[in-house]
């Protein structure tokens, strides 16, 4: 394994490792991706070893562009309008795979619909650009743990099965993208599956588009959406959350200005109150209060406005009883 700097020779490296079939962690907008060509199911494979998935979760297919996302997959009116006001961007879309699109079965899990987005971080454009190939990706953590933000915390989780991180820092969202489904019926209008720092409010306000809750679907209507388990993005310690005082020793996630007193470690997501700060460190301040090894961790309430929800979604699956 090898850690690069994110200069025009690693990037052309990385585009050859992929072209042959390797895997490479590259850096997006919200969290490092472990990529590989999504054509090549010995090469997707690979990807599921190396995160020790317990089942194979259909992955994101990255792409350069919205034509190329086009021969993938099949656009409605509202999937392109969406398409057009948030790509490049952290804005998954689900729907039906094209039947010639020549992805591997592996990266949609078996499914007729696949996951796609054009990212917006400029190394994983040009690597796309460079490597030519649509790149299946899920964040590059193991399986179970917080997704990376870092070059470093791939190299934690996974230093053994990547050929190569591409490193560029790390990412300015730091929160997964918004994962929107829209089911075979053209009529109906598409689901939240996984909240993210484009809120259902930046939708509907952007494209008059309104996405419903996975929980207002009805049966007939809701796309399956596996991979989300209720327990995912876990620390090690127990995690507990809204609290207004720490216990003696526990660590402290804390969020805006004022701060109870604590004895044991604290790491302040925003001291201004800023949410799209605090999204950006979530990640990398629990890794870092888990590896304190306090054995439990109080964050502090986070309110539900904006990114909010999607800080909320990820810590009450953190907080979740481990499977
Ligand atoms: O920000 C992100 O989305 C990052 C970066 C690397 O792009 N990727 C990421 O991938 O978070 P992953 O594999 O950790 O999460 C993908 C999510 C999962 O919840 C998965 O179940 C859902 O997308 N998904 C993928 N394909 C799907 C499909 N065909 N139908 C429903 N859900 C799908
Ligand atoms: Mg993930």
């Amino acid at each position: 394994m090898e850690i690069l700097t994110a200069n025009q020779a690693a990037i052309a490296k990385a585009a050859e490792i992929l072209t042959d079939g390797g895997i490479v962690a590259m850096p997006t907008e919200t969290v490092y991706g472990l990529a590989a060509n999504a054509k090549d199911g010995t090469a997707v494979a690979r990807v599921f070893e190396a995160k020790g998935r317990p089942q194979f979760n259909p992955l994101i297919v990255h792409v350069a562009d919205l034509a190329t996302a086009e021969t993938l997959a099949e656009f409605n009116d509202a999937a392109r309008k969406l398409a057009n006001a948030f790509w490049p961007g952290p804005l998954t879309l689900v729907l039906p795979r094209r039947e010639n699109s020549g992805l591997s079965d592996l990266v949609t899990a078996g499914l007729t619909s696949v996951a796609i987005r054009v990212p917006g971080h400029p190394i994983a454009r040009e690597l796309l650009e460079k490597a030519g190939l649509p790149l299946a990706a899920p964040s590059a953590n193991r399986s179970g743990h917080v997704s990376p933000t870092t070059a470093e915390h791939v190299a934690e989780d996974l230093s053994e099965s990547v050929d190569l991180i591409l490193d560029a820092g790390p990412c300015p969202v730091g929160i997964e993208s918004t994962v929107l489904a829209f089911c075979e019926d053209e009529n109906q209008p598409p689901v939240l599956l996984r909240p993210g720092s484009i809120t259902p409010d930046n939708i509907e306000i952007a494209t008059a588009i309104a996405p419903v809750a996975i929980g207002q679907v009805s049966n007939d209507h809701a796309p399956s959406a596996p991979g989300q388990l209720s327990s995912h993005y876990a620390p090690k310690a127990r995690l507990r959350l809204n609290v207004d005082r720490p216990e003696p020793g526990e660590a402290l996630l804390a969020f805006g200005p004022d701060v109870p007193p604590s004895s044991g470690p604290v790491i302040n997501l925003s001291e201004a109150g800023d949410l799209r700060e605090a999204a950006a460190n979530l990640f990398s301040a629990l890794r870092e209060l888990d590896s304190a090894g306090c054995g439990s961790i109080a964050a502090m309430p986070i309110p539900w406005t904006g990114i909010g929800g999607a800080i909320n979604d990820r810590l009450l699956r953190a907080a979740a009883p481990k499977r």
